[in-house]
């Protein structure tokens, strides 16, 4: 007798019948699920270190210890020496890369300091690349909104629009910068037009034909960058719906993918990633190239607020997040919980 179920004679058993035999379901697919090991044995989806990048912020002007984002807590500003030790973590925990953006002292209105040998960035991609040489993939981000001090990613016209054929060459040039100064792979994040096929031929007169582009190709005009808007010090006011994709669009990812891809992206991006998962799913569908998802600064800092006021499973729910993004068709996740989830992921094999 199972001592949870009351027996039929108990009176809150009225009117409650037994399945009748032909209702008996045929399929059981609860058999599965009946142990840790058997619900282990056949995951659909597993998540391994190898395939997740830390995005890294690293600060000039000589701060010296790192300074830990507000809204990104448990993230830093890091100088060029912390970004070194955090590199070496990054490559002892088994992840895949470490994504560098950085924080310049000095901003202009063209951002001049984002293809300056000497800029913070490209110091942060040569320290990271002599503390961990290649056992990280280093890749860097392609984007001037974190050097102008308007907080755009380009150039400006003289009525205060972002114009695309004068920033693309800019692109071009800091790209050149960072293959320079040590980084595998660039991500351009800009969102403008034609951007792939200008940088990949600069990369290549250069003599950097093995530096691979990591294009940002859906990237939306999202709101749940907030936090890392902090985490740069953006100057920006206003917003970047005349570059980035309007939420609405889905169909319209597929297209700047399509783009990206013919003009020699090596790997394509969908950004943000858990609000545009159907997104992801198209792109994954069509793409002959790796697929990333970066799950941004709104997306970890929703979670990390829920889980300090003690609402939601913490734990859980990364690994949960992180398990939809690769299940969607993500190869690659970008998140700032890489290190920690790579130790997760590990944990729960
Ligand atoms: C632009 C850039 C942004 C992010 C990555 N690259 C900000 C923006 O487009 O406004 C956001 C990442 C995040 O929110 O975690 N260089």
């Amino acid at each position: 007798m199972n001592p949870y179920l009351p027996d039929a004679s108990d009176p809150r058993m009225a009117g409650v019948k037994p399945l009748p035999e032909g209702l008996r379901p045929v399929s059981r697919p609860r058999r599965l699920r009946t142990t840790p090991a058997m619900r282990r044995m056949v995951a659909e989806t597993r998540v391994v270190p190898a395939q997740l990048i830390l995005p890294a912020f690293v600060k000039g002007g000589g701060v010296d210890s790192p300074v830990e984002i507000t809204s990104l807590p448990g993230q830093f500003q890091h100088s060029t020496e912390s970004i070194k030790e955090l590199a070496t973590q990054a490559a002892e925990a088994g992840i895949g890369g470490i994504d560098l953006f950085g924080i310049p002292e000095h901003k202009d209105e063209i951002g001049s300091q984002a293809w300056d040998p000497k800029g913070i960035l490209n110091a942060g991609i040569s320290a990271v690349r002599e503390a961990v040489g290649d056992d990280l993939v280093i890749c860097a981000d392609t984007c001037l909104d974190e050097f102008t001090e308007h907080g755009h990613c380009g150039a400006l016209t003289p009525d205060g629009r972002v114009d695309n054929d004068s920033t693309v060459p800019l692109y071009a040039a800091m790209a050149v910068s960072q293959a320079r100064a040590g980084a595998h792979m660039v991500s351009p994040s800009g969102m403008m037009d034609g951007q792939i096929a200008v940088i990949r031929d600069a990369l290549d007169r250069e003599g950097f034909t093995d530096v691979s582009i990591m294009a940002y190709s859906a990237k939306y005009a999202s709101a749940f960058f907030g936090p890392f808007r902090d985490a740069v010090d953006c100057s920006l006011k206003g917003d970047r719906k005349a570059y980035q994709q309007d939420p609405s669009n889905r169909r319209e990812g597929l297209r700047e993918t399509l783009l990206d891809l013919a003009e020699g992206a090596d790997l394509v991006m969908v950004k943000p990633a858990s609000h545009y998962l159907d997104v992801l799913s198209d792109v994954a569908e069509v793409s002959q190239v790796p697929v990333a998802a970066y799950q941004v600064s709104g997306e970890y800092a929703m979670l990390e607020a829920a889980a300090a006021n003690g609402w939601i499973d913490r734990r859980r729910c990364i690994g949960e997040s992180l398990t939809s993004i690769v299940r969607a068709g993500a190869d690659l996740v970008l998140t700032y919980w890489a290190i920690e989830a790579a130790q997760m992921f590990r944990e729960d094999l």
